[in-house]
């Protein structure tokens, strides 16, 4: 196991040849992309792999840039994390045409099978389940009545970017256990909106729902990451109101920040989305460019930190 090694001697290589891939990452938009990114560079330092890395900054036809160039380049496999679910059809048919393969990291494409060789991910529907039902139960343990008074919990969302497998597979996993909760009839969201995924726009979306009746009404916030949840703990004190207890907050992703807030009592809950992806990324890198057999399919082990283990949490934290 030279994992922990670095430089070529002990690296990876190809038919005597140091291994490079080309890595297309979406941009630098939160606390927890920046992990992703380092988790990546620090794994092919370790593996002895060259790592082409490009930054896209938040726009697909950089991204589609970036593949193109490496094909160009002749990488030995391609790695990317899409920015949103579709229109990579083109672009990965031209990578197999070069018979370059390619693995697609962090977030989901809607592609066909025969385009890509595996997949290392997030279970982004699994943590909208799991942000749902945790906050029935949270609920449920604190009876509290309604902020307006009746008789329903109001809901607001900050979704993440548009179009994005994790927005899609986050906001489906939550309405979908809400429904199917005996007591679904007590929720309903009253303000869904974009943030995406950056604590800027978290905050500023916040404010805007706060204003336009929320005020009053919001008992709940689901955060579809950690920055935007932070950004919205701003704008919820900059109202007046308590986060973490007038309005409940529970947001994925399970950075730092998160944890920290849990602890000062300003958020609720964060549910895990593991972003240290790079040592699988490379070890199945390795795998396929040795000819084995890998799982088309795999996802990150991922848990769920309630505001009463933060604490006792933080430190075992890596990113
Ligand atoms: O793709 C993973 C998501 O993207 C993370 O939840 C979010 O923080 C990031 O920007």
């Amino acid at each position: 196991d030279n994992s922990s090694s670095s430089g070529t001697e002990s690296g990876a290589a190809k038919d005597g040849k140091e291994i490079t891939i080309g890595y297309s990452q979406l941009g630098a938009e939160s606390e927890w992309r920046t992990a992703q990114t380092e988790s990546i560079k620090q794994a092919a330092k370790d593996a002895g792999i060259n790592l082409q890395f490009s930054d896209a900054q938040q726009k697909q036809e950089n991204q589609i840039k970036a593949i193109r160039s490496f094909i160009a380049q002749g990488v030995d496999l391609i790695a990317f994390t899409p920015i949103v679910e579709t229109g990579w059809d083109t672009v990965l048919q031209e990578a197999k045409d070069a018979g370059i393969p390619v693995v697609i990291v962090d977030r989901d494409a809607k592609v066909s099978e025969d385009l890509y060789v595996a997949k290392i991910g997030t279970d982004s529907k699994a943590e909208g389940k799991k942000a749902f039902e945790w906050i029935d139960q949270y609920m449920k343990a604190q009876n509290k009545t309604p902020r307006d008074g009746g008789s329903v919990y109001n809901i607001a969302v900050l979704e993440g970017t548009v179009g994005s497998s994790v927005a899609i597979g986050r906001s489906e996993g939550f309405e979908e256990a809400m429904k199917a909760s005996p007591d679904a009839s007590k929720y309903q969201i009253l303000m869904s909106q974009t943030g995406e995924f950056t604590r800027q726009k978290g905050q500023e979306v916040m404010e805007s729902f706060l204003k336009s009746g929320g005020r009053d009404k919001i008992d709940i916030l689901f955060s579809q990451n950690d920055d935007m949840a932070l950004g919205a703990i701003q704008a919820i004190e900059a109202a007046g109101l308590q986060p973490g207890k007038d309005i409940v907050i529970v947001s994925v992703d399970g950075v730092k920040g998160a944890f920290q807030a849990m602890i000062e009592g300003k958020s609720n809950c964060t549910v895990e989305c593991n972003p240290l992806q790079g040592p699988l990324l490379m070890e199945t890198a390795k795998k396929i460019l040795n000819g084995e057999q890998v799982d088309k399919m795999v996802y990150m082990e991922e848990g769920v930190f309630p505001a009463d283990v933060a604490e006792k949490t933080l430190p075992e934290r890596k990113y």
